[in-house]
């Protein structure tokens, strides 16, 4: 199966998740690039504002998508309860996308957020094989996260003790 990971992260969080992902699945990883957003205090306010407003700000891959892929995996942020809007504007500009995905969100919020999960399928558009959620404090903690095992496992049909 061919895949390749879509991260954006605006902290790294994200980006932490979608490389274990990535490294898991032997897929290449790809940024999304947002490049007039950048962290600062009060963040979490004015970025999570313009989610509401029909957002938009320019965004660019750092490299091309490969070509063929049989699924692609999304990564991005919770904000504000929907996904990170620079996925948003990414997914609203139709890039060639497979038929198949498989969602990727981290929040603050200790439980995934059902209607920010859905949120972000319904921006993806396409069928959805597998979603995982990891909170902050997790990823923080530097130790290996379960679900990351269950989730690939899940999209190439092998559990741990086949590898
Ligand atoms: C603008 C903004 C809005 C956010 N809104 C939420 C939220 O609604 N729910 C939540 O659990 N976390 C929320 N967070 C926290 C982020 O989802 C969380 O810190 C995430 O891991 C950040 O990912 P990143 O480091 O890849 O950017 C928000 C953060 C920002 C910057």
């Amino acid at each position: 199966m061919k895949v390749a990971v879509v991260v954006y992260s605006l902290t790294g969080n994200t980006r932490v998740v979608a490389q274990a992902v990535a490294a898991r699945l032997g897929a290449p990883l790809v940024t999304l690039l947002a490049p007039a957003l950048r962290p600062h205090a009060g963040a979490t306010f004015t970025l999570g504002f313009r989610t509401f407003f029909l957002p938009r700000t320019s965004v660019q891959l750092d490299r091309p998508l490969p070509e063929e892929l049989d699924l692609v995996v999304l990564a991005a942020p919770v904000w504000a309860g929907r996904v990170a809007f620079p996925m948003r504007v990414w997914l609203r500009s139709a890039p060639r996308l497979p038929q198949s995905c498989a969602l990727v969100m981290t929040g603050g919020a200790p439980k995934e957020s059902a209607a920010a999960m859905e949120d972000f399928a319904q921006c993806a558009g396409r069928p959805v094989a597998a979603r995982l959620y990891a909170d902050d404090s997790s990823i923080r903690s530097g130790q290996p996260l379960p679900q990351v095992e269950s989730f690939c496992g899940g999209l190439t049909g092998q559990s741990p003790l086949d590898r």
